[in-house]
């Protein structure tokens, strides 16, 4: 017998791959509530709108009355739904506390209601609330010091579902995944922008000396951990969800581009990006002992599944072309770039 899942934000890159996994791989029911921003695409589970154990919902978390009806006879929560573009949160923070601190206080409180009814409540949080790590890797017990205005309130979202925990009993457990990559990403993201830029003859902008280092997890095996996280985890836990490469920005442009066949030409060096953590490293030994084991991680199959995202971008023209071309995309770009020009000149 599956359970009733509401999975918040499953629209969006790591919640629709999630669902298409779960109603695939599982027999969970799922409510997916999500407001449909820029962020969120309609049409990345446009085929599985008729599916007998899927419903969805538009809808935003940070109403009370919206999280209300939609957490009837739910029995756990995945809990992705949240603005998720660092870039975005230093032009304009104020929506991601909305969404990713009131939102999240807004779930977490309708859940206390259902003390008792609500068995587990997945928060999906991020390795960016340690701040950056120059040297080894952040366990889960690591103090937090988040530096972007997302990643402190991604902290703040983590500390107040810790919070329900410990101080109502709430059956929370919180995942802390890393950077992901592959199909279904806005092309707003460094991977995907890079893969459709380099398709249209851009290049690709590498902020600052391109050295800082993330901790790259194939999205189909983050889906998996979570999973595992949402039925197994201890009630209290954080599991930090990363992947098994750690890699400079710089070197990933060198492998994409030999994935791409693309000259050197087509990387541009711009200003870096402000208070940009260093190096993200996740310690995932609790997500091993609770019986993880990558399907596609080690070093070996990362040049594999880079080679299948670039290859799905590329024979989905039809789907990121529309969201590149959107009025969203180009403001956004100027901004982004208006404020980069200032910063430059400031120098
Ligand atoms: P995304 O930006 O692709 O999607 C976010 C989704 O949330 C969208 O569908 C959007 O419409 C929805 N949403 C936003 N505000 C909402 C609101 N107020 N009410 C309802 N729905 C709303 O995000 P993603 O990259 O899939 O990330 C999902 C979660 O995982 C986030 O919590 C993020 O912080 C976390 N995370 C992401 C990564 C990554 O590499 N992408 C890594 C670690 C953690
Ligand atoms: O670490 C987990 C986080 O990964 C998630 O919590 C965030 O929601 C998600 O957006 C992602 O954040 P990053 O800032 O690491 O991802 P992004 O794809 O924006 O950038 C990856 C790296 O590439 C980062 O060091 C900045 C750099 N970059 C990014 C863009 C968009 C560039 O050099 N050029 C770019 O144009």
């Amino acid at each position: 017998m599956g359970m009733k899942v509401l999975v918040t934000g499953g629209l969006g890159f790591i919640g629709s791959n999630f669902i298409r996994r779960a109603l695939a791989e599982t027999k969970d029911e799922i409510v997916n509530l999500d407001a449909e921003t820029y962020a969120g695409n309609p049409e990345n589970l446009a085929d599985l709108l008729p599916h007998p154990r899927y419903r969805f919902l538009r809808g935003d978390i940070s109403d009370p009355e919206t999280v209300r009806q939609a957490m009837k006879g739910v029995q756990a929560v995945a809990h992705f739904a949240a603005e998720t573009h660092v870039d975005r949160s230093i032009l304009d923070p104020e929506a991601f506390l909305k969404t990713n601190v009131l939102g999240t206080h807004v779930l977490l409180e309708e859940a206390r209601r259902r003390a008792g009814e609500i068995k587990r409540f997945l928060h999906i949080s991020t390795d960016e609330v340690y701040g950056p790590v120059l040297r080894g890797k952040s366990s889960e017990d690591a103090p937090f010091r988040p530096t972007s205005p997302y990643a402190a309130s991604k902290a703040a979202a983590d500390h107040l579902a810790t919070a329900y925990h410990k101080t109502y009993g709430l059956p929370v457990v919180i995942a802390r995944p890393s950077n992901n990559f592959g199909p279904y990403q806005y092309p707003e993201k460094a991977l995907p922008l890079m893969i459709t830029n380099w398709s249209e003859g851009k290049p690709f902008p590498l902020y600052g000396d391109g050295g800082q280092v993330r901790n790259w997890i194939y999205v189909h095996d983050c889906v998996r951990a979570l999973d595992l996280i949402l039925r197994k985890g201890s009630p209290g836990r954080s599991y930090n969800v990363g992947g098994s490469v750690l890699l400079r920005n710089r070197d990933l442009v060198l492998k994409m581009r030999k994935v791409m066949g693309i000259p050197k030409s087509l990387v541009r060096q711009v200003p870096d990006r402000p208070g940009h953590d260093r190096r993200y490293a996740l310690d995932s030994r609790a997500l091993s002992k609770l019986g993880y084991r990558p399907a596609s991680d080690p070093a070996s199959d990362f040049d594999r599944a880079l080679r299948e995202t670039a290859a799905w971008y590329q024979s989905r023209r039809s789907w990121w072309r529309p969201l590149k071309q959107s009025p969203v995309f180009s403001a956004y770009y100027r901004e982004q770039y208006a404020e980069k020009t200032k910063e430059a000149a400031a120098r």
